[in-house]
């Protein structure tokens, strides 16, 4: 019964009419393909054309697109994991240019815009038990000044707040399922208490029920902390309910992008027709 439930979803037209928190304009992506001995670029591929899009406080994008489309190189440009090189244009953040920034504020900014990568297993040290993990992104951010309870206490309301018990603070990540492992991955993330998540494919890995646990965790999660989201899936029920607007790419390029229930229920490009279709939706 349960995994027939899950099937169902509502599209998330919640709507707050609030301030512009992130506004990318002219975004591009290219890679260096082939680079002279000297380390000058000759040739390059470009996995993502210019484009330009808003994300408002508490509302959630998704993108959509086939494989190699640009999902994750967007994804990646976005939190500034790709050399500055690779990435062109402009993304204001909380009121900053964030492409520009540099150290300390870098830093400060670097922890409101945090990533959950595809694959939680390998996102995750298996040679950290979970207390370990969770303390890792704290450490990373300069946050060790604070006295060890003040830490513990932190490290235990992330998990209460992914659904999960103090007594999972000693596991290994060899020692969850697909879906506790997930949940550890948004811990670490919340746990930074950031504005935007950048969810890559979070729930492609689990199956239909597990899915919807996360699905309504990242729901809930969204409102109590005033998150958005960002949220790269295949799975077009996924972004429907989680996304009030959605981006789709196609081969670098953005179709469309607009209110996720109406792209979807007339979508203007015959390619996202056909990924409409594929979904059943
Ligand atoms: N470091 C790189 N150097 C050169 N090309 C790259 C690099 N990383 C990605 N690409 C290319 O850029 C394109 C977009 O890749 P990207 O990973 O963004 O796709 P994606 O939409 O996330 O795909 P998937 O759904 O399979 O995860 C692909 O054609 C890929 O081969
Ligand atoms: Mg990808």
């Amino acid at each position: 019964q349960m995994l027939i439930q899950s099937m169902r979803f509502h599209y998330n037209q919640e709507s707050y009419q609030q301030n512009t928190l992130l506004e990318v304009k002219n975004l591009s992506v290219q890679y260096p393909t082939k680079k002279s001995f000297l380390g000058k670029t000759l040739e390059s591929f470009v996995a993502l054309e210019p484009l330009s899009f808003c994300l408002r406080e508490r509302e959630s994008l998704g993108i959509i697109g086939e494989s190699g489309s640009g999902k994750s190189s967007l994804a990646h440009a976005l939190c500034r994991l790709l050399e500055s090189n690779i990435v062109q244009g402009e993304m204001e953040f909380l009121g900053e240019k964030f492409f520009a920034l540099k150290g300390k504020e870098l830093r400060h900014f670097r922890k409101k815009i945090q990533i959950i990568f595809q694959d939680p297993f390998s996102s995750l040290n298996p040679k950290m038990n979970v207390f370990q993990i969770l303390q890792e992104g704290l450490k990373a951010h300069k946050e060790s000044h604070q006295t060890p309870q003040m830490i513990r206490a932190k490290i235990i309301q992330s998990l209460t707040d992914v659904g999960l018990e103090e007594s999972y603070l000693e596991r290994y990540p060899n020692e969850l399922s697909g879906g506790q492992r997930q949940r550890i991955s948004i811990a670490r993330s919340l746990i930074l208490r950031p504005k935007v998540l950048i969810l890559d494919e979070p729930t492609s890995a689990l199956d239909r029920a597990t899915q919807n646990q996360i699905l309504t965790l990242l729901l809930n999660l969204s409102k109590q902390y005033h998150l958005s989201y960002l949220c790269i899936s295949h799975d077009l029920s996924v972004i429907a309910s989680l996304c009030q607007n959605v981006l789709v790419l196609k081969e670098g390029k953005m179709l469309e992008y607009g209110v996720t229930k109406e792209v979807f229920k007339s979508p203007k490009h015959p390619y996202v027709q056909t990924l409409l279709k594929a979904s059943e939706l």
